[in-house]
């Protein structure tokens, strides 16, 4: 077994020896000793320990007098800042309930009052490894939640998108083309991605080409390729995205998008799996698997003579339907944990820990038009924008309110709201009225009074009395 290193950070040599003398004692330790903050904070620099035993009033000339200087404090100070992670645990010849508080506010894990017992010491040094043990284990155990819902970076833990997985996994190895609907943001390029980097092909290039964002002169020599000459800029030959996806997959984003004339010749090589370069006359064999995705109604393109039918039932073999984020709420809050963590590293020193409730509740039944794309926005936005620990409403975009206002459903009906008391609803239409002025105005409540057409004194009683400002 490796013995556990200690430093021992004292100005009084006696103490130094005899803290030492223990940790032999107790077999599996091996201790290091320091005079003053300096030093001990060369050696934790230098070295991985597993506690610090450090003196409250550390004298900087390390002759056991009181001196006028540094004290713990300042060593848990530094010692964060350098980034050491040793268990600290402080040590005073007075048990001072302040000077306790002070330094575990400080991340001291523990403190001891001098004279130490052998019993004492022995039982802090246990009880930090087991905190520590406790604590690696609950780092573990988050990070396996997250491998848990995560399937190549694609956030998910709603029973839909668990069957989407499921089929994933089924189809991944197989030729067959798929094609990926939903509306826009639900994640189709991910699944698309997904298909590929977990299939036998995940070695072979994954190629993307926008059916939609190359003009049309351009994209059949984009996606076969043309010899030279084969037209006016053609100064030399060059090969199609088909070929540089050899033995891999061609992702064709806005399959919908395809003009009909690249429609037939798709049709093609899905039919002979070969390809013929712009002005050549020779043929090449291709390997690729096609995955194609859409945001749009292909059957009704079909209908409307805008995609061939044909091309239609040989794409529409195996389809992946992403539903929109609306129908999946529960992956809502996996999401914006996962996001909030993205851009706490993203914007730093941003250290958001969750959202608060009342934004929670605006963002769980906000429709989403934009899917998975927008809430990643609203999040970050709301990252940058937030001054607090917690998401609050007013870091959330005005639109996301305006949907909490009585809502009208397809059938043109209001909801009967809960209670009909016009006390109760104009409390909650005030209170809505006001978090949506003070959002707009980013917080300026002088504006945001003349918004509400109110006076700001009654703005500021109100947001007192409704809590909106914390
Ligand atoms: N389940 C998810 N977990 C994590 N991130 C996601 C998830 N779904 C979508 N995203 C993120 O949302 C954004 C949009 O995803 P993607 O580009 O795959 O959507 P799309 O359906 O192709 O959208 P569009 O139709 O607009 O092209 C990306 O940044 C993607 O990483
Ligand atoms: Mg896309």
């Amino acid at each position: 077994m490796t013995k556990k290193r200690v430093l021992i950070i004292d100005d009084e040599y006696e103490i130094r020896s005899l803290l030492g003398n223990y940790l032999e004692r107790m077999r599996g330790y091996e201790p290091s000793l320091a005079r003053n903050l300096d030093e001990g904070l060369a050696l934790a620099k230098n070295n991985r320990f597993d506690h610090i035993l450090c003196d409250y009033y550390l004298n900087p000339n390390g002759n056991g007098h009181r001196g006028d200087g540094q004290t713990a404090v300042d060593f848990l100070r530094r010692a964060k800042a350098t980034g050491i992670n040793a268990n600290i645990i402080v040590m005073s010849g007075k048990a001072e309930v302040d000077m306790a508080v002070e330094v575990t506010k400080m991340g001291a894990v523990d403190y001891l009052a001098k004279p130490i017992t052998f019993a004492q010491l022995e039982f802090a040094l246990k009880r930090a490894e087991e905190r520590q043990k406790l604590y690696e284990e609950n780092v573990q155990l988050k990070q396996q939640v997250e491998e848990k819902y995560s399937f190549s970076n694609i956030i998910a833990r709603s029973p839909q998108m668990e069957r989407i997985f499921g089929v994933v996994d089924k189809v991944k190895d197989y030729k067959t083309t798929v094609l990926v609907t939903g509306e826009s943001g639900t994640g189709k390029e991910l699944v698309s991605r997904a298909l590929h980097f977990n299939s036998i092909r995940k070695h072979a290039p994954f190629v993307a080409v926008n059916c939609g964002g190359i003009p049309e002169n351009l994209l059949e020599s984009e996606l076969f390729g043309h010899v030279k000459g084969a037209f006016t800029d053609a100064v030399r030959s060059k090969r199609g995205l088909f070929e540089e996806a050899q033995g891999g997959t061609l992702f064709l984003d806005e399959i919908g998008e395809l003009p009909l004339s690249l429609q037939v010749k798709l049709l093609r090589v899905l039919q002979e799996h070969e390809i013929r370069p712009v002005g050549d006359t020779r043929t090449i064999k291709v390997d690729v698997r096609i995955v194609a995705a859409t945001a749009r109604d292909l059957g009704e393109l079909v209908r409307q003579g805008k995609f061939r039918e044909d091309l239609y039932y040989r794409i529409n073999v195996l389809t992946i339907v992403i539903p929109p984020l609306r129908e999946r709420k529960e992956d809502i809050r996996l999401l914006i944990d996962h996001f909030i963590k993205k851009y706490n590293k993203v914007i730093e020193p941003r250290k958001v820990k969750g959202v608060s409730p009342d934004a929670m509740q605006v963002l769980m039944s906000y429709k989403w038009p934009g899917n998975v794309r927008e809430l990643e926005n609203v999040i970050e936005r709301a990252l940058v924008l937030t001054e607090h620990e917690t998401i609050q409403l007013e870091d959330l975009p005005f639109n996301l309110h305006s949907t909490k206002m009585p809502e009208v459903d397809e059938s043109g009906v209001e909801p009967e709201p809960e209670t009909l008391s016009i006390k109760k609803n104009g409390k909650e239409m005030e209170k809505r009225l006001i978090s949506i002025a003070l959002s707009k105005t980013n917080g300026n409540k002088t504006q945001a009074a003349q918004l509400l057409e109110i006076s700001l004194p009654a703005l500021l009683y109100k947001i007192k009395e409704y809590g909106l400002n914390p």
